[in-house]
């Protein structure tokens, strides 16, 4: 809901207000944003404008008529070079007289029923109401349109801005941000979430006191060194309980969030396109737009900001086909065979899949041209005929005859020298002509800023997708930017090859994404260098990170989950010890990690155990079972000794919990699992799957038990563990929702002493899943 009291403006989500008004001096005055307030009229938001009387020591006064005003300690929604304003500024444009100084002062005010269109970035669907506001720059005939949508029941506001230059002069833009939060104090914790290759998601808690604090990246990409999702939180706030705000940009590039703390003890805080390395040439009549940014409070803590993220982007950020549908379980071809791959080594791969439930099957990286190693081929999308001798469609086929859907892997914004389509067009890549050039991975940057570009794309990958019945796409870019340079741009838009690539992205994504309807798109930049809101307007699931190390997702995964729900989180089951770490985990808890969100696995299954790929077996059928409530359930994260996660069904009849240990602390035996968000007064049934342990687990303990001597790892101990299994503990707890949010104690965990079917084995990086489901009464 968006209202208009006098010169203020209300917008409202369910359980949230966000005000400003029009100060007398023509600026917006920013007054609130938090848990909603009950305001009807002008009166009951006076006491919200702070008071000013004086305009304290040498700071700038706006104009004569108002001496009580300095910009530099009031609280605005946009603030700008040049009139007082001292702070980090929302909008920065460069003028043909070559003065950065800004003067925006209101114009008008309307309320649209939708989103007005961005002409070239996505944005979020099912808005309910915009407020548009026009200001007016009048010494440069240059217009600042902010633009606030409202999502009522996801309690989220978003914010966007576009500069329009209706001067006869060409002007820059320098920087424009997406929003813009003035807190009249600075008692709040910065949380960022930064890493890098196999590292993604490291959590970082700032305790702001003074200066500036930047989140941002310069990669080109939105990045694994620093996801566009940051938080602002109280120093108390709990994953149940606190005042925290959540914000996100739908962008996929350079990004930028800063806090500033001011002399005066105020803070802001800004969002939007990274403006290091950014400006925007604008002629007569051009407008530069700003990414939409999405701001999230919640008064009761970070797992309810979370909820209403999730909500967000499963509603209003993914779109088309497979929005609300149930995702495959995939095999991915990757760790088993790198750049190794050949038809009848898939097919084997392929047929073992079948067998344990697998729905997809994905031929990833090394499939085309000369791709032998990552130094060749990018570039060249033809099959390659000593892997494929009967070609990609002959393998499609042979993979559907399976009974297996099938998806492939491709890198379409990149191209190494050593390929066809560099030696034929070198002047389509992002490198400076004549310069030594730096590379990443030994590719280089198709130029997207090209249209020509875009378009060869488009239908290279029209050409690709349709050569065949391919289901899945994984969309790889695996480098960061250097030698920022297009050889399509003049000189003078050089500072915008950053954006124009990101535009040029979005382009060739929205051409396919519409050419394909039904193809599910799986992003991925190296892992989660692309993780953002921007990728997911086309592709509805990302690959987390290519670290697969058990212990590794849980932190990765867990941090995702702040920001973005489970059915975008992609994960995969793959060998111990682990490729990235060689850690060696359970396979009970690699699945169990994975489980949450979307299950894939990415390990040789031709080559495992008759039991391992039994107990694989069992792991589809269960994931197929609760698949629902794995992708689109509401998600807890519980903050207890052990690691702690909980799922629920949106009709709260059903629910999976996992617990997992790092390392075992002896003699620490009880443990409990916490549930979240069932019914408080609903009965229900808690209990686990029946496990059972093979008894090596157990190394030369057996002979604490065994009649005869047996030496560990002998034929004798084989032979043993062929036929002797350890029962594994089993739960079974009928009780109400509360008491199972309070806690369950668990069964007792073994601790050197006798074990039996009432001791929980559980060694180092365990964990477990449990399930509960509402029933009638208590049994
Ligand atoms: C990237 C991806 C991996 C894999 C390889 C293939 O690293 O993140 O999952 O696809 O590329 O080269």
């Amino acid at each position: 809901m968006i209202k208009q009291y006098d010169q203020s403006f209300v917008l409202e989500t369910a359980h949230t207000s966000y005000i400003f008004r029009l100060l007398p001096t023509k600026q917006l005055e920013h007054l609130y944003y938090g848990k909603k307030l009950t305001v009807s009229s002008s009166k009951d938001i006076e006491p919200l404008i702070e008071q000013h009387a004086f305009a304290p020591g040498n700071t700038n006064i706006y104009d004569e008529e108002h001496p009580e005003y300095s910009l530099e300690d009031m609280r605005l929604e946009a603030g700008m070079i040049g009139k007082g304003d001292i702070r980090i500024p929302f909008v920065e444009i460069i003028h043909a007289d070559g003065s950065s100084t800004n003067d925006f002062l209101f114009q008008e005010a309307k309320i649209n029923t939708s989103h007005t269109p961005i002409r070239t970035l996505p944005y979020a669907l099912n808005n309910k109401e915009e407020l548009e506001v026009t200001l007016v720059d009048e010494a440069y005939a240059v217009i600042l349109k902010l633009y606030y949508n409202v999502y009522p029941e996801y309690d989220i506001i978003s914010r966007r801005a576009v500069v329009i230059n209706n001067s006869d002069e060409e002007i820059k833009v320098n920087r424009l941000m997406s929003t813009q939060l003035d807190f009249s104090n600075h008692n709040y914790v910065l949380t960022t979430f930064n890493g890098n290759w196999t590292n993604e998601m490291n959590r970082h808690d700032h305790i702001i006191e003074s200066g500036i604090h930047i989140n941002a990246s310069l990669t080109g990409c939105s990045s694994s060194r620093a996801n566009p999702f940051v938080m602002l939180s109280g120093k108390h706030t709990t994953e149940d309980d606190g005042d925290v705000y959540g914000l996100n940009l739908i962008y996929s590039g350079n990004h930028y969030e800063a806090v500033e703390v001011t002399s005066y003890g105020k803070m802001r805080f800004i969002a939007g396109i990274n403006p290091q390395n950014f400006s925007f040439l604008l002629k007569q009549s051009d407008s530069f737009e700003s990414c939409e940014a999405v701001m999230c409070y919640s008064s009761h803590g970070f797992n309810d900001m979370s909820k209403h993220m999730h909500a967000f982007i499963n509603d209003c950020i993914v779109r088309g086909t497979w929005q609300h549908k149930e995702r495959p379980i995939l095999l991915n071809s990757w760790e088993a065979n790198y750049f190794k791959i050949n038809e009848q080594k898939l097919l084997r791969q392929a047929k073992a899949a079948k067998k344990v439930g697998i729905e997809l099957f994905v031929m990833d990286d090394g499939w085309f041209g000369k791709r032998d190693n990552d130094q060749s081929s990018l570039g060249d999308w033809q099959y390659d005929p000593k892997k494929l001798p009967h070609g990609l469609k002959h393998l499609v086929d042979k993979i559907n005859e399976i009974g297996l859907d099938f998806g492939i892997w491709v890198e379409p914004e990149m191209v190494n020298v050593d390929s066809s389509l560099y030696r034929s067009h070198k002047e389509w890549t992002i490198e400076i002509p004549g310069h030594n050039q730096s590379e990443g991975r030994h590719q280089r940057i198709l130029d997207l800023c090209n249209p020509e570009v875009v378009g060869y794309l488009t239908d290279v990958m029209s050409e690709l997708f349709s050569s065949a019945n391919i289901k899945y796409v994984k969309w790889d870019m695996n480098r960061t930017f250097s030698d920022i340079y297009s050889q399509y741009l003049p000189s003078s838009q050089q500072q915008e090859v950053f954006h124009r690539y990101i535009i040029g992205l979005y382009k060739l994504l929205d051409n396919l994404t519409k050419a394909f309807p039904d193809i599910l798109f799986e992003g991925c930049a190296s892992g989660g260098n692309r993780f953002d809101l921007g990728m997911l307007c086309y592709m509805p699931q990302i690959w987390a990170s290519d670290n697969t190390d058990a212990l590794c997702r849980y932190h990765i995964q867990n941090s995702y989950t702040y920001g973005y729900p489970l059915s975008v989180i992609s994960n995969h089951v793959s060998s111990t010890p682990n490729h990235q770490t060689l850690r060696t985990t359970p396979l009970d808890t690699r699945y169990n990690i994975a489980c949450f969100g979307i299950l894939g696995y990415e390990t040789n299954l031709a080559d495992l155990s008759n039991e391992a790929l039994e107990e694989i077996k069992n792991q589809i059928a269960q994931y197929k079972a609760y698949r629902h409530t794995f992708q689109f359930g509401t998600f807890y994260r519980i903050k207890q000794d052990l690691h702690n996660w909980c799922v629920v069904s949106s009709d709260q009849k059903e629910a999976m919990g996992m617990i997992m240990q790092e390392l075992v602390l002896p003699n620490r035996q009880h443990h409990q699992f916490i549930a979240r968000g069932l019914k408080e007064e609903g009965h229900y049934h808690f209990f686990n799957q029946e496990k059972q342990y093979n008894v090596k687990l157990f190394g030369d303990l057996i002979n604490t038990a065994s009649p005869i001597h047996i030496k560990q790892d002998s034929l004798a101990h084989h032979v043993v563990a062929k036929f002797v299994k350890m029962p594994g503990e089993v739960e079974d707890v009928h009780t109400s929702g509360s008491v199972l949010m309070y806690g369950v104690n668990l069964k007792q965990a073994f601790s050197a002493n006798g074990y039996s079917e009432q001791v929980r084995y559980f060694q180092d990086f365990a964990s477990r899943l449990y399930f509960i489901q509402e029933e009638s009464e208590i049994k």
